[in-house]
């Protein structure tokens, strides 16, 4: 759902872990992407969330900031279009953080599943702290501010998004309501004219005393078209439709991400843990050797010995990167032997190089002036401020702290 009046904006956030493989492309970056020429885009770096995992290495941030930056405007996402930015340089996210803070309930944190899985599984560190218990109330914050309609996640980080719903809900509930907003609402309904006025009236009765959704998807439609209403009046009369008070913190929608197909050199899930990864800007020998060594079926010990596809990693690559064409020659070729596996290896390794050889030419002059990163974030980072520091005003107001 997002604020009427205000074109759709979605934003999403990635921890800065260095630099991204192709995994990360196809699952994540090529969606953004796309995204970016239809929403208005928010893509940051999520540099705080890093450390509530890795607290005690000192790790360094600041190459894998910059590193992973290089790699999304590898991929295409595109400065002009997207506001790119990084977390820690807003610190209106921490004061969010810290205000929303005080009407969560710790069991809706305690039960988000991440949680108890992270701490499982990275139990060679003491992840009892504070912060990591937070991590999901911080990225609330992070999507919260920028009053985001739609968030791009994979399926672990849907949890979160829901969580964020209650939030923004929960405060919407204790903060929207200002004392007199039964009039306010009234006064600003008669603002919109009297047709409009009692169009309104109509939808919002069938949808509060029938629960008729048609109603209140209609009666947003119409709050939407009106330009004689101020902004502050449209929300007013969104949140009054719902029986509640006016909607400071939109409550936004997980843009469910397909989960990347692609598999690493080994079959496995393409991941740094498992060492079998092909960076976005790897090079071009490099990936020709990574992909010549890659295992195929076992049972082709020798070039004469058949195979079968279904058993063998470089297959699954074929899926992503080649066509029906190739797809046939390489089935009949390999369970009849009359291809060996560097045969079929090849025109892979030529879709995987043409790929590349994009991605690079999109890199070059970043890496060749890493000032024009620097800035270009520079850029991102005043503007997302600017929609920050609104909606701190608003939620200072609400919250009574705008006091001289
Ligand atoms: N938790 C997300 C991840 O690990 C990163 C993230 C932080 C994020 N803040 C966000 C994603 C806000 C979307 C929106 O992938
Ligand atoms: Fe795999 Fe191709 Fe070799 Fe068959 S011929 S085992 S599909 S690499």
């Amino acid at each position: 759902m997002s604020v009427p009046g205000t074109p759709e904006r979605v934003l999403s956030g990635m921890r800065p872990t260095g630099r991204l493989h192709l995994g990360h492309y196809h699952g994540v970056l090529k969606n953004w992407v796309e995204l970016q020429n239809e929403y208005e885009s928010f893509f940051f770096v999520a540099d705080w969330h890093a450390l509530t995992t890795h607290y005690e290495t000192r790790i360094d941030v600041s190459e894998n900031v910059w590193e992973m930056v290089i790699d999304w405007l590898a991929a295409g996402v595109d400065p002009g279009r997207a506001t790119l930015f990084i977390q820690s340089r807003i610190p209106e996210h921490a004061e969010l953080n810290l205000l929303l803070s005080m009407i969560t309930p710790l069991s809706w944190l305690e039960r988000v599943p991440t949680y108890k899985d992270q701490q499982e599984k990275l139990n060679e560190r003491d992840l009892s702290t504070h912060g990591f218990l937070g991590y999901p109330l911080l990225q609330s914050a992070d999507i919260l501010i920028y009053r985001a309609s739609g968030v791009p996640v994979g399926e672990d980080q849907v949890p979160h998004v829901e969580l964020t719903r209650e939030i923004a809900r929960r405060f919407n509930y204790l903060y929207g309501r200002e004392p007199d907003y039964e009039e306010r609402a009234e006064a600003a309904i008669v603002k919109m004219g009297k047709k409009a006025a009692k169009l309104y009236r109509k939808l919002r009765q069938a949808y509060t005393e029938q629960g008729d959704e048609s109603s209140l998807d209609r009666a947003r439609a119409l709050l939407n078209d009106q330009q004689n209403i101020t902004l502050g009046d449209k929300e007013r009369l969104y949140g009054f439709l719902e029986g509640g008070g006016r909607i400071i913190l939109p409550e936004p929608d997980a843009l469910l991400t397909k989960a990347s197909r692609l598999p690493g050199l080994d079959g496995q899930k393409m991941s740094k843990s498992y060492n079998n990864t092909i960076l976005m800007r790897d090079d071009a020998d490099r990936i020709e050797s990574k992909l010549r060594s890659m295992p195929t079926d076992p049972a082709r010990m020798r070039r004469t010995d058949p195979g079968d596809p279904e058993k063998c990693p470089v297959w699954s690559l074929h899926q992503i990167y080649t066509g029906s064409d190739v797809h046939d020659w390489v089935v009949a070729g390999c369970k009849s032997a009359s291809i060996g596996c560097i045969d079929c290896k090849q025109p892979l390794i030529d879709e995987v190089l043409k790929e590349q050889r994009d991605i690079h030419q999109r890199a070059v002059p970043y890496t060749e002036d890493p000032t024009l990163v620097k800035k270009l974030i520079a850029d991102g980072c005043e503007r997302a401020q600017e929609v920050a520091e609104d909606t701190m005003d608003e939620v200072r107001e609400v919250m009574g702290l705008n006091y001289s």
